[in-house]
């Protein structure tokens, strides 16, 4: 398979679209813009999480692997999907949450039920002095352990206390990973990601003198031997199969480990250190300008590392996870078209395949949101609740969630003017973004210089050029302060990108972004 021409397009289902009334998407609507994803060019859709879930963590906390949610449909709606959707070329990737289950999964109850088989495919363990085991702190802040009275043991959540850690050590726990992987293979579902994948070795459990715990259960060395086992049991089995795994606070060294083709472990990963690059480490409630430089030579070191291993990069900006990178990287205001063609233009033509979220590719923004009861992520809830013990007033708890929050790149996708701008016909379940009404697909449709245009030739140029696909990086002009460029080098093709930046001094944090790319 060649990899280097595909393109992936990530759906977050519960805003993609809604079609049967109730102010959430669902598979249904999905279908219903299998056209529109069919115009845009695109190879695969990666879903995130559709399986039964309580929906603590939007489906990231599965209570069943093997069952659709009822809110997002019904088993014989996503077979349909597959269908569809291999019509028109377009393969489905579901996302694979293997670090934890919701604690309303089978396993978790059985084993507060007290049976000892479920116990272990979880990480109990007696407490310490009165407290918690040690002074890990759980990814969506607090402690990473929730105390069970019956068993006077305490159980790892690294994620919301609902979402309890499962132990990869127990064969039990691998084995089932590799069921669930085949059982969805089996439906026709040809790629998937991998969930926080790095975190699934929990080596030591020592309090961690920096305070987090995150060295000893990131990256671990038994991570790559659970993955090369997973592979060998399930997607390894099918020539034509993409995985991404999600790697949480990761280094170039372990990514190429993870992805270098000889190990059979995954096909690409995703690393989050390009989108770190607006963080004050002294203050994590800061939100700074972007560092520029930083992030150019965060790009060149990651191409140029993956590249020389012979490893395969996944390029992307935004994901459910991450403010609107127009809002952040861009200047959302003054320049919103420019900046996002400019930004789509200097990470696509690099080498390693394209992830475009929902939204992106007509130039969506954050939503600034400014009451709280407007945010629906558990983790911009806890986040507020944080800052307001450590003393940050309103405004800048607010002021923090606008910038960082997860759900600005959850509410729901603009694609008309309508009321709730096309999406559903009821009061969605989040806010929609106010510019709804200059912002959507059906005016992007129209307006053959829209950010919609660009990127659907964007994808056809990759699909057109090996350079773009197989083409060496090489980065040009590294020093200099205001440019990023770089070369994609194949025989005799030769690729210049162009990106060049000018900072407003007026306007905070928001830079201006103006896009001069060639292409020869
Ligand atoms: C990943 C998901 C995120 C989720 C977390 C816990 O980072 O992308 O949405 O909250 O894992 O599963």
């Amino acid at each position: 398979m060649n990899i280097g021409n595909k393109v992936v397009y990530q759906i977050y289902p519960k805003s993609f679209k809604d079609s049967n009334h109730d102010g959430l998407g669902d598979i249904r609507g999905i279908i219903e813009k299998l056209d529109y994803l069919q115009f845009l060019g695109v190879d695969y859709i990666w879903i995130t999480p559709i399986f039964k879930s309580p929906q603590n963590d939007n489906g990231y906390d599965v209570e069943n692997y093997y069952e659709i949610d009822p809110l997002f449909g019904t088993m014989a709606d996503l077979e349909d999907l597959i269908e569809e959707a291999g019509k028109r070329n377009i393969h489905i990737m579901l996302d694979m949450v293997f670090n934890h289950t919701s604690t309303e999964h089978e396993w978790f109850k059985r084993a507060l039920a007290g049976e000892k088989e479920y116990q272990e495919c979880y990480l109990f363990m007696e407490g310490k002095e009165g407290g918690p085991p040690n002074n890990w702190i759980s990814k969506f802040k607090g402690s990473a352990w929730r105390y069970v009275e019956d068993m006077d043991q305490f159980y790892l959540h690294l994620f919301h206390e609902t979402q309890a850690d499962l132990n990869w050590k127990n064969e039990k726990v691998r084995q089932e990973a590799a069921n669930v992987v085949r059982f969805w293979m089996n439906k026709g579902v040809k790629g998937f990601r991998f969930d926080v994948i790095n975190l699934i070795d929990k080596e030591a459990f020592s309090d961690d003198p920096d305070g987090e715990g995150k060295k000893f259960y990131t990256d671990r060395p038994l991570v790559n031997e659970y993955l090369r086992g997973l592979n060998e049991e399930s997607f390894g089995q099918a020539d034509d199969i993409i995985t991404v795994g999600e790697l949480s606070s990761t280094t170039i060294e372990n990514c190429i480990r993870y992805t270098k083709p000889e190990n059979k472990e995954l096909s690409m990963v995703f690393s989050f250190h390009h989108l770190k690059v607006d963080y004050d480490v002294q203050n994590p409630w800061r939100i700074r300008a972007f560092d520029f430089q930083k992030l150019k030579h965060i790009i060149t070191d990651w191409q140029t590392a993956l590249q020389e291993a012979g490893s395969w990069n996944a390029l992307f900006w935004c994901c459910h996870d991450q403010p609107r990178v127009l809002s952040r990287y861009g200047n959302d205001k003054e320049y919103p078209v420019r900046s996002a063609k400019m930004l789509a233009t200097a990470l696509y033509l690099l080498r390693g395949t394209p992830y475009i979220y929902q939204g992106e590719e007509i130039g969506m923004t954050n939503a600034y949101f400014d009451k709280l009861e407007q945010y629906r992520d558990i983790a911009a809830v806890n986040c507020y609740q944080c800052m307001m013990e450590q003393g940050y007033d309103e405004e800048a708890r607010i002021r923090y969630l606008q910038g960082r929050s997860r759900d600005n790149a959850r509410t729901p996708m603009q694609w008309s003017d309508e009321t709730y701008a096309g999406f559903s016909d009821t009061e969605p379940w989040i806010s929609l973004t106010e510019n709804y009404d200059r912002i959507n697909v059906k005016r992007s449709m129209e307006d053959p210089d829209s950010v919609l245009h660009y990127y659907r030739e964007l994808i056809q140029l990759r699909k057109e050029y090996e350079v773009i696909q197989d083409g060496r990086y090489i980065p040009v002009m590294e020093e200099h302060e205001a440019v990023f460029a770089y070369k994609r080098i194949l025989d005799d093709q030769e690729l210049l990108v162009f990106w060049y930046l000018t900072i407003s001094t007026k306007s905070g944090p928001l830079c201006r972004l103006i896009r001069r790319n060639m292409i020869y």
